[in-house]
């Protein structure tokens, strides 16, 4: 008799090794952008805690950047994307002439980004370079430039942190892989992975 599926989470990476590899990506993304003050594009809604963090640590590097969000949307049910890409919302910000990082929460077929870089080139831009905070390279169906990665994940679904398993759990300080248990013929299979005490709770 089918069952609803019951779903589980395995702590990935922790709030704090989130903020402190943000950080680090702050003071690369500093550099490569020398003395020039980038326009920040996120792709909602999977990157607006990164991009919130991102931007304050880029503040304390020292760097004013601007900020603008693009919505996208990738159909595909479940855990897949189906490989078509639809623009839901365009940046309002002027960039052509103007060094620009899109930000990502994670790169997996490589469909989403791809569409953005096309996008974006059109209007121009002096630079556009990509900061990714998960990079999932086992699914790559198109090659994308990766100049800032946070992390590479393996092939699992990661939720946390922005990430969504249909809309659920965004709100997640850290990141976790979502684990979905399926009933077989055989019996029920299911993961038994307890989070760690305390990291499904805000730091502050
Ligand atoms: P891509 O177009 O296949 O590269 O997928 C990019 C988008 O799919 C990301 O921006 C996410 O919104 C979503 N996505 C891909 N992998 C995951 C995952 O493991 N967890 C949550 N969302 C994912
Ligand atoms: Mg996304």
């Amino acid at each position: 008799m089918p069952s609803t599926p019951a779903e589980q989470l395995a702590p990935l990476i922790s709030a704090d090794d989130l903020q402190a590899r943000i950080s680090e990506l702050a003071r690369e993304i500093a550099l490569a952008f020398a003395a020039q003050t980038p326009v920040l594009v996120g792709l909602l809604k999977g990157s607006f805690m990164f991009m919130a963090d991102l931007a304050r640590a880029l503040h304390r590097q020292g760097m004013a950047p601007t900020v603008d969000f693009m919505i996208v949307a990738s159909y595909g049910a479940g855990t897949q994307t189906s490989g078509s890409v639809q623009l839901l919302s365009d940046i309002e910000t002027e960039i052509r002439g103007r060094p620009v990082l899109l930000v990502d929460d994670i790169l997996d077929s490589g469909h989403t980004l791809d569409f953005c870089l096309r996008r974006l080139r059109r209007d121009r831009p002096a630079q556009l370079r990509t900061c990714i905070l998960l990079d999932k390279p086992a699914r790559r169906v198109i090659a994308c430039p990766t100049d800032h990665v946070g992390f590479t994940v393996p092939n699992e679904f990661i939720v946390g942190y922005g990430l969504d398993y249909q809309g659920r759990y965004r709100e997640l300080p850290g990141l976790a892989v979502l684990n979905i248990s399926a009933d077989t013929p055989t019996g029920r299979i299911q993961t038994e992975l307890t989070p760690r005490p305390g990291f499904l709770e805000s730091a502050h």
